[in-house]
């Protein structure tokens, strides 16, 4: 339970909060605070970031005392590797092939106006191409391994999917940078609107998807976590 004396806002670094507090990764959602692949800092770090009073953010991860925990922190490890390959792997690839259709369209439909998003159809195809690496990696090499129960001998591919995570992490700053925070201007028809609002999910699913594993997963296969 999270009180006005809980010391773990000060001890937990953003990603370890996101990871056992309820709800917390839609407080730091709203706050901008990244907590999938840059949440190894403090709170008071994150908030200073972000030019946010520390005392902020504090207040709204208390206001959510009561909700119920992370489901993931309860899941086993298979269950968990299942709800990541149907919840975020399935989707990505889902919602990428559709994203990068629409941004074309709507690159080539608006490519006179001032605020038209050039170069987003290409970099949503390279991260579907990047996505896709990735996640056979995990699929084919590391998730069959930790059902099997390996222990020490993931740090290496472990490692490497972290730092896939930070590549991830890079591409989505472009991604908030070319579709102006995903706002599209007031004139914007359907599709337009539709292509931000599709980026901004996509956005989202990306992040809680690397936490989760950054977080939640990988620590149960290292003995001292190093996101
Ligand atoms: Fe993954």
């Amino acid at each position: 339970m999270i009180t006005q004396t809980n010391p773990d806002l000060d001890r937990l670094s953003v990603g370890e909060l996101a990871a056992t507090l309820p709800d917390a990764t839609a407080v730091f959602r709203k706050f901008k605070v990244n907590f999938c692949c840059r949440g190894d800092i403090r709170l008071a770090d994150a908030a200073r970031q972000r030019g946010l009073k520390a005392s902020e953010l504090e207040e709204a991860l208390r206001a959510l005392e009561g909700s119920d925990a992370p489901p993931s922190l309860s899941m086993g490890t298979n269950e968990l590797i299942d709800h990541i390959l149907s919840r975020f792997h399935e989707v990505h690839r889902r919602e990428l092939t559709e994203l990068v259709a629409l941004a074309r369209k709507v690159e080539a439909v608006h490519a006179n106006h001032p605020q038209a998003p050039h170069g987003l159809a290409d970099l949503l195809q390279q991260m579907r191409g990047e996505l896709e690496v990735y996640m056979k990696k995990e699929e084919l090499i590391l998730f069959p391994a930790m059902r099997r129960g390996a222990g020490a001998s993931l740090d290496a591919p472990i490692a490497q999917m972290r730092h896939d995570h930070n590549d991830h992490g890079e591409h989505l700053r472009r991604l908030e940078a070319l579709t102006n925070d995903f706002t599209p201007p007031g004139e914007a028809c359907r599709s337009w609107q539709a292509l931000y609002t599709g980026t901004a999910k996509l956005s989202e699913d990306l992040m809680e998807h690397v936490h989760l594993e950054n977080y939640v997963l990988f620590p149960r296969f290292q003995e001292i976590p190093t996101p």
